[in-house]
């Protein structure tokens, strides 16, 4: 079904996440029939390229960034068509005027940020003063949303003096992805495990968000920010959000936030002893993290380890274990919930330690997998192994999973169709940033080093001890 009709400005059209992400969703929107014939995008930068400047970028963006069989040369130029370019000065006067010029009355307008947040400020108050946005106008913005609390609130003001609330997406893109959202339809549409879903039965949760790609390339922006800024506070903290909130009463946008927001409030400060932070070294083959970065003497960590613990009802005494990492050894997002032993075993103490854990895998090969405890067969008496039940989502769904829509292409439409669901929301930034600025501070005046982990591994050994000391173990990262 399509979208009511629309103008999405892109600013920063030319630039990487664009051409990556943004454009080649929108052409994939438009091929499954989701935008509409007279929908329009206009890419808006400083370069002084013209329409068809644009467009020719954009023709090898979507040949680069889509799989092959989505790319139909006819269908390509009749996308190409909906696209149009102006060059603008964000700080200044340029192209404001032609950018009025083009848009159209009526239908719904959208402005994405695809920009440093230094500019968010500026293009919100050109957008107004010109009369470009209206009331009804939408405001997509990119993370990093700020680099601390100070800086958010900062961005959050900026951007109030011009719009609501409710015109303001902050995209993490995390919770676009598939999976990600079938947190919810898993937790909230089964009987079978919210009863268990608590401290009384489970021991611990692992979320990982494991990477084999280093920060070459984008290490000017990385070496400033680090895992902690770049995933932690965003990505990280939205899967705990979804796997710890309460159950919302609806599934709506501030039914949703609201929980979210409550469990972030209720982190208690992560004792030093319960964080680990690590930058990959070199290999023989494989560079190190300051090469990458450009700074022989960088202190920036590439990886994060840490223990998380929630002060609520729910979840006082269950401790989640939260890491990522750039040049480990696979790439692989698992959020596994560890439950209690059971609390008697009638098969004596010979049958050892079984435990169930439901490990949901957000990519790739999305699924979910229950580990459950049977008995080994054969003749050999009550002896007990743990087997997974496993469920591949593109084995269990065909055809249908091909067509899962990428996180951005999801939530470009979410924005058009007004809904703000799988946003966040500026409170909720603002308490993530509340949480990890005592963090990084605390490094920061302690001067702290990371430690080291070779490119391939799973980490730097302490992360191993810090779980050791609490008696638990890392799940492997395999994909
Ligand atoms: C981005 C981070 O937000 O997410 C990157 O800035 C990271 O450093 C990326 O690589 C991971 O996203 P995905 O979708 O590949 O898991």
């Amino acid at each position: 079904i399509p979208v009511d009709d629309f103008d999405l400005v892109i600013f920063g059209g030319t630039g990487d996440l664009a051409r990556r992400k943004i454009l080649p969703g929108l052409y994939r929107r438009y091929c499954s029939g989701q935008m509409p014939d007279q929908a329009r995008i206009i890419g808006a930068a400083r370069g002084d390229h013209d329409a068809d400047e644009f467009r020719s970028m954009v023709r090898d963006a979507i040949k680069e960034f889509s799989k092959k069989n989505d790319c139909d040369d006819d269908k390509i130029e009749a996308f190409l068509k909906q696209l149009d370019f102006v060059s603008i000065d964000a700080r200044g006067d340029k192209g404001w005027p032609e950018l009025k010029g083009l848009m159209r009355d009526g239908v719904v307008k959208a402005f994405y940020f695809s920009v440093a947040p230094s500019l968010f400020g500026d293009i919100a108050e050109r957008l107004h003063l010109n009369e470009i946005a209206d009331a009804q106008s939408r405001i997509v913005v990119e993370k990093p949303f700020g680099r601390d609390l100070e800086s958010a609130k900062a961005l959050n003001k900026d951007l109030a003096k011009h719009f609501e609330e409710t015109q303001i997406y902050r995209i993490d893109h995390y919770l676009g992805k598939e999976t990600v959202q079938n947190l919810m339809a898993i937790r909230f549409g089964n009987i079978l495990f919210e009863p268990l879903w608590n401290s009384q039965y489970v021991d611990h949760i692992q979320i990982t968000v494991a990477e084999t790609v280093g920060v070459g390339g984008r290490g000017e922006y990385y070496d400033k920010s680090g895992a902690m800024r770049d995933m932690v506070q965003n990505h990280l903290m939205q899967l705990l959000c979804l796997i710890a909130m309460e159950p919302p009463a609806r599934f709506e946008p501030d039914s949703v936030r609201d929980e979210k927001l409550k469990v972030i409030r209720a982190l208690e400060p992560v004792d030093p002893h319960h964080i680990v932070r690590g930058q990959y070294a070199a290999t023989e083959s494989e560079a190190d993290y300051r090469t990458d970065a450009g700074d022989p003497r960088s202190r920036t960590e590439s990886y994060v380890a840490l223990r998380a613990m929630i002060s609520n009802w729910r979840w006082a005494g269950t401790p989640f274990y939260l890491r990522t990492g750039k040049k480990l050894k696979a790439r692989t997002s698992e959020i596994a919930v560890v439950f209690k032993d059971a609390p008697h075993s009638i098969f004596g103490p010979d049958a050892g330690r079984h435990r169930n854990i439901l490990s949901i895998r957000v990519q790739p090969n999305e699924g979910i997998t229950m580990q459950v405890t049977i008995k080994e067969p054969g003749p050999g008496g009550m002896r007990l192994i743990d087997v997974p039940l496993d469920m591949t989502f593109a084995e269990a769904l065909g055809e249908e999973a091909e067509d899962i829509p990428d996180a951005y292409e999801r939530l470009i439409m979410d924005v058009i169709r007004g809904n703000q669901t799988l946003f966040m929301r500026g409170d909720e930034v603002e308490a993530a940033w509340a949480w990890t600025d005592p963090i990084i501070q605390g490094w920061e005046l302690r001067n702290d080093v990371p430690k080291p982990y070779d490119v391939g591994s799973s980490g730097p050994e302490d992360a191993l001890m810090m779980m050791h000391r609490d008696g638990r173990r890392w799940r492997e990262i395999k994909e």
